[in-house]
């Protein structure tokens, strides 16, 4: 089984430089979809209050018989939970419903609401052990920075939308400097805007005899993102989990760095899209 690279955090602990997402699955395909990515090989997992899946998670998690050591297990903060006894409260509802004693990481999933009364939350769980780790999503580089510059304890992630159309160079340069680690969601934009039958990305997996899913995670391990695909289908996992064994040229990252073109699958500057996020009940 390949060995998969680490990021260091700013408190040294590892994080896994490939994950596995959860998003948009049923509880039933959840807890199928974790026990095979756990079978493949994968010991990172990305889940989040609301996607509603925590319980069928941590039942495949209870299932696989991996050492609670050996994996890395991140949930977020909802924005209804942004507050710091709501947000200690919704930290421990996260850990009862995926039956653990610890997360490896929590995320303040969005720049919303009382963002730093939630991470005073966050840093008190992380001071019980609760959380090993803790950090931030969907922060642009203005709202990482006032955290960052403000906070008792620094954000080690911040997990943004990146993929070829949306490469986050700028962001990505600037966490880097904060010693804030990047880690990308929606590696293949969602499957949007025909990233599979792409004519760069095409020509580059085929060079390599690797496929145009592969091509993107190595783009993301290679620029030191983390990177966190999702899939129900095991044969897709595999491929997916199947990037260490193959470089992309200069070339080829040049190649692939003239796609970007700014696409986002969800825009955060959109007042519709917060009222979105605002109206949804969990
Ligand atoms: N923090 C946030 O706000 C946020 C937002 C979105 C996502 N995320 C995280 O990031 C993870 C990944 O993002 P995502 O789930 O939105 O989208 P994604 O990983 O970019 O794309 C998933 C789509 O690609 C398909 N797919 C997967 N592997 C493939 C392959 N090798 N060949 C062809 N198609 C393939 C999947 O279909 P099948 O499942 O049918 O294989 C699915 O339709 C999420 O699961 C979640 O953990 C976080």
């Amino acid at each position: 089984m390949a060995e998969v690279p680490t990021a260091k955090l700013n408190n040294d602990k590892e994080m896994p430089m490939l994950g596995f997402g959860v998003f948009q699955m049923s509880n039933e395909e959840a807890e199928a979809s974790v026990q095979s990515a756990i079978e493949v090989g994968y010991r990172s997992i990305d889940t989040a209050t609301s996607y509603g899946n925590e319980e069928a998670v941590g039942r495949a998690i209870a299932k696989s018989g991996v050492p609670r050591e050996e994996l890395f297990i991140t949930s977020k903060l909802w924005i209804a939970d942004a507050g710091e006894e709501k947000a200690k409260e919704a930290v421990q509802r996260s850990l009862d419903k995926l039956g653990l004693d610890y997360l490896d990481l929590y995320l303040l999933h969005q720049p919303f609401g009382d963002v730093f009364g939630a991470w005073r939350g966050l840093e008190a769980m992380y001071d019980v052990g609760k959380l090993k780790a803790i950090g931030i999503s969907n922060f642009n580089t203005v709202q990482t920075y006032d955290l960052y510059y403000n906070a008792r304890i620094k954000p080690m992630v911040n997990q943004i939308e990146t993929h070829p159309f949306n490469q986050q160079t700028e962001a990505h340069k600037f966490l880097k400097e904060l010693g804030i680690v990047h880690e990308g969601w929606a590696p293949f934009a969602e499957g949007q805007h025909d990233i599979f039958s792409n004519e760069v990305l095409g020509e580059i997996a085929e060079k390599h005899g690797k496929t145009i899913g592969q091509v993107i995670l190595r783009w993301n391990v290679q620029r030191g993102i983390v990177a966190i695909p999702k899939s129900v289908k095991k044969e897709r996992m595999e491929e997916n989990f199947d990037v260490f064994d193959f470089e992309l040229t200069d070339d080829d990252m040049q190649g692939i760095a003239s796609l970007d073109q700014g696409f986002k699958t969800v825009d955060h500057n959109d007042p519709e899209f917060l009222k979105y996020l605002y109206g949804r009940t969990l």
